[in-house]
Protein backbone atom coordinates (compact mmCIF):
# COMPACT_ATOMS: atom_id res chain seq x y z
CA UNK A 1 0.00 0.00 0.00
CA UNK A 2 1.39 3.89 -0.84
CA UNK A 3 1.90 5.85 1.55
CA UNK A 4 -0.31 8.48 1.65
CA UNK A 5 0.56 12.36 2.09
CA UNK A 6 -1.22 13.60 4.10
CA UNK A 7 0.04 17.66 4.69
CA UNK A 8 -1.56 19.93 2.84
CA UNK A 9 0.60 21.33 -0.17
CA UNK A 10 2.34 24.41 0.10
CA UNK A 11 2.24 26.86 -2.80
CA UNK A 12 4.91 28.95 -4.03
CA UNK A 13 3.17 32.29 -3.08
CA UNK A 14 1.55 31.26 0.33
CA UNK A 15 3.84 33.25 2.88
CA UNK A 16 3.50 36.29 0.23
CA UNK A 17 -0.26 36.29 0.34
CA UNK A 18 -0.51 35.63 4.01
CA UNK A 19 2.14 38.78 4.31
CA UNK A 20 0.51 40.63 1.71
CA UNK A 21 -3.00 40.01 3.61
CA UNK A 22 -1.87 41.37 7.03
CA UNK A 23 0.02 44.39 5.17
CA UNK A 24 -3.11 45.57 3.74
CA UNK A 25 -4.67 44.61 7.50
CA UNK A 26 -2.59 47.44 8.71
CA UNK A 27 -2.94 49.79 6.47
CA UNK A 28 -6.88 49.32 6.77
CA UNK A 29 -6.46 49.82 10.52
CA UNK A 30 -4.11 52.37 9.95
CA UNK A 31 -6.45 54.50 7.45
CA UNK A 32 -9.55 53.93 10.05
CA UNK A 33 -7.51 55.47 12.54
CA UNK A 34 -6.29 57.96 10.84
CA UNK A 35 -9.75 59.19 9.38
CA UNK A 36 -11.09 59.03 13.35
CA UNK A 37 -8.38 61.59 14.25
CA UNK A 38 -8.99 63.89 11.13
CA UNK A 39 -12.66 63.92 11.70
CA UNK A 40 -12.06 64.64 15.39
CA UNK A 41 -9.69 67.41 14.22
CA UNK A 42 -12.24 69.37 12.50
CA UNK A 43 -14.75 68.91 15.06
CA UNK A 44 -12.71 70.70 17.42
CA UNK A 45 -11.03 73.00 15.17
CA UNK A 46 -14.00 73.79 14.05
CA UNK A 47 -15.64 77.14 15.90
CA UNK A 48 -18.84 75.75 18.13
CA UNK A 49 -21.15 78.69 17.57
CA UNK A 50 -24.52 78.98 18.33
CA UNK A 51 -26.13 80.44 15.02
CA UNK A 52 -29.23 82.74 16.25
CA UNK A 53 -31.88 84.20 14.14
CA UNK A 54 -31.23 87.96 12.89
CA UNK A 55 -32.84 90.25 15.52
CA UNK A 56 -33.92 92.37 12.39
CA UNK A 57 -38.13 90.95 11.59
CA UNK A 58 -39.65 92.33 8.46
CA UNK A 59 -43.23 92.73 9.66
CA UNK A 60 -44.42 93.32 5.68
CA UNK A 61 -46.58 96.69 4.06
CA UNK A 62 -47.83 98.92 6.42
CA UNK A 63 -50.75 98.42 4.41
CA UNK A 64 -51.52 94.81 6.51
CA UNK A 65 -52.20 96.78 9.39
CA UNK A 66 -55.30 98.74 9.64
CA UNK A 67 -55.41 101.92 11.93
CA UNK A 68 -56.01 101.02 15.62
CA UNK A 69 -54.46 97.50 14.78
CA UNK A 70 -52.65 95.57 17.55
CA UNK A 71 -50.72 92.86 16.06
CA UNK A 72 -49.06 90.06 17.69
CA UNK A 73 -46.57 87.69 15.83
CA UNK A 74 -45.59 84.58 17.88
CA UNK A 75 -43.39 83.76 16.14
CA UNK A 76 -41.08 87.08 17.34
CA UNK A 77 -42.00 88.11 19.98
CA UNK A 78 -43.57 91.10 18.43
CA UNK A 79 -46.44 93.88 18.84
CA UNK A 80 -46.82 95.74 15.73
CA UNK A 81 -49.45 98.84 16.55
CA UNK A 82 -50.42 100.78 13.95
CA UNK A 83 -52.52 103.64 16.53
CA UNK A 84 -53.28 107.40 15.22
CA UNK A 85 -50.53 108.79 15.94
CA UNK A 86 -48.49 106.48 13.68
CA UNK A 87 -46.54 102.95 13.67
CA UNK A 88 -44.60 101.38 16.96
CA UNK A 89 -43.43 97.73 18.09
CA UNK A 90 -43.89 96.70 21.18
CA UNK A 91 -42.08 93.52 22.90
CA UNK A 92 -45.22 90.80 23.18
CA UNK A 93 -42.67 89.43 26.42
CA UNK A 94 -43.79 89.70 29.58
CA UNK A 95 -41.50 91.95 31.81
CA UNK A 96 -41.67 89.97 34.81
CA UNK A 97 -41.10 86.19 34.38
CA UNK A 98 -41.02 86.07 30.65
CA UNK A 99 -44.60 84.48 29.68
CA UNK A 100 -45.86 85.62 25.70
CA UNK A 101 -48.45 88.23 26.56
CA UNK A 102 -51.76 88.26 24.59
CA UNK A 103 -53.70 91.45 22.78
CA UNK A 104 -57.43 91.27 24.61
CA UNK A 105 -59.43 93.46 22.07
CA UNK A 106 -62.44 93.24 23.93
CA UNK A 107 -60.92 95.07 26.92
CA UNK A 108 -58.62 97.49 24.89
CA UNK A 109 -55.16 95.93 26.99
CA UNK A 110 -52.35 93.55 26.47
CA UNK A 111 -52.41 90.72 29.33
CA UNK A 112 -49.93 88.64 30.54
CA UNK A 113 -51.90 84.76 30.88
CA UNK A 114 -49.11 83.66 33.89
CA UNK A 115 -49.28 86.08 36.82
CA UNK A 116 -52.12 88.54 35.56
CA UNK A 117 -50.06 91.69 34.54
CA UNK A 118 -51.59 94.01 32.72
CA UNK A 119 -50.25 96.71 30.05
CA UNK A 120 -51.50 99.59 28.10
CA UNK A 121 -51.34 99.43 24.12
CA UNK A 122 -48.33 101.52 24.22
CA UNK A 123 -46.92 99.11 26.87
CA UNK A 124 -47.76 100.92 29.62
CA UNK A 125 -47.98 98.96 32.75
CA UNK A 126 -51.71 98.88 34.62
CA UNK A 127 -51.43 96.34 37.19
CA UNK A 128 -49.91 93.03 37.96
CA UNK A 129 -46.43 91.94 39.10
CA UNK A 130 -44.43 93.34 36.22
CA UNK A 131 -41.92 95.15 36.81
CA UNK A 132 -41.31 97.63 33.99
CA UNK A 133 -43.51 98.58 31.06
CA UNK A 134 -42.62 96.08 27.67
CA UNK A 135 -40.23 97.62 25.85
CA UNK A 136 -40.79 99.74 22.42
CA UNK A 137 -38.33 98.33 20.07
CA UNK A 138 -36.97 100.13 16.85
CA UNK A 139 -39.22 100.28 13.98
CA UNK A 140 -38.22 101.78 10.52
CA UNK A 141 -38.69 101.23 6.37
CA UNK A 142 -36.72 99.35 4.31
CA UNK A 143 -36.27 100.31 0.51
CA UNK A 144 -39.15 98.36 -0.58
CA UNK A 145 -41.54 99.77 1.69
CA UNK A 146 -41.33 97.25 4.33
CA UNK A 147 -41.47 97.87 8.24
CA UNK A 148 -38.87 96.35 9.75
CA UNK A 149 -38.21 95.87 13.69
CA UNK A 150 -35.00 95.36 15.40
CA UNK A 151 -36.60 93.31 18.16
CA UNK A 152 -32.42 93.76 19.71
CA UNK A 153 -33.01 97.57 20.75
CA UNK A 154 -35.08 98.69 22.79
CA UNK A 155 -36.12 102.51 22.15
CA UNK A 156 -35.17 104.77 25.21
CA UNK A 157 -37.69 105.83 27.31
CA UNK A 158 -37.98 109.33 26.56
CA UNK A 159 -38.19 108.45 23.01
CA UNK A 160 -41.45 106.12 22.80
CA UNK A 161 -43.61 109.26 22.20
CA UNK A 162 -41.72 108.59 18.04
CA UNK A 163 -43.95 107.31 15.81
CA UNK A 164 -43.10 106.12 12.36
CA UNK A 165 -45.55 107.92 10.08
CA UNK A 166 -46.10 106.15 6.52
S1 LIG B 1 -44.80 86.46 33.57
FE1 LIG B 1 -46.25 87.97 33.12
S2 LIG B 1 -47.09 88.46 35.01
FE2 LIG B 1 -45.64 86.95 35.47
Amino acid sequence: MAEENKTTPVLPNDNVDRRQFFAKLGLGSLSIAAAGTAAFAYQFLSPNVLYEPSPIVNAGNPDRYPLDSVTLDVNTGIYLIHSQEGYFALSAVCTHLGCLTAWKPELGIIACPCHGSKFTRYGVKIEGPAPRPLPWKRVWLNDDGDLLVDRSTDVPPLQRDSFLRV
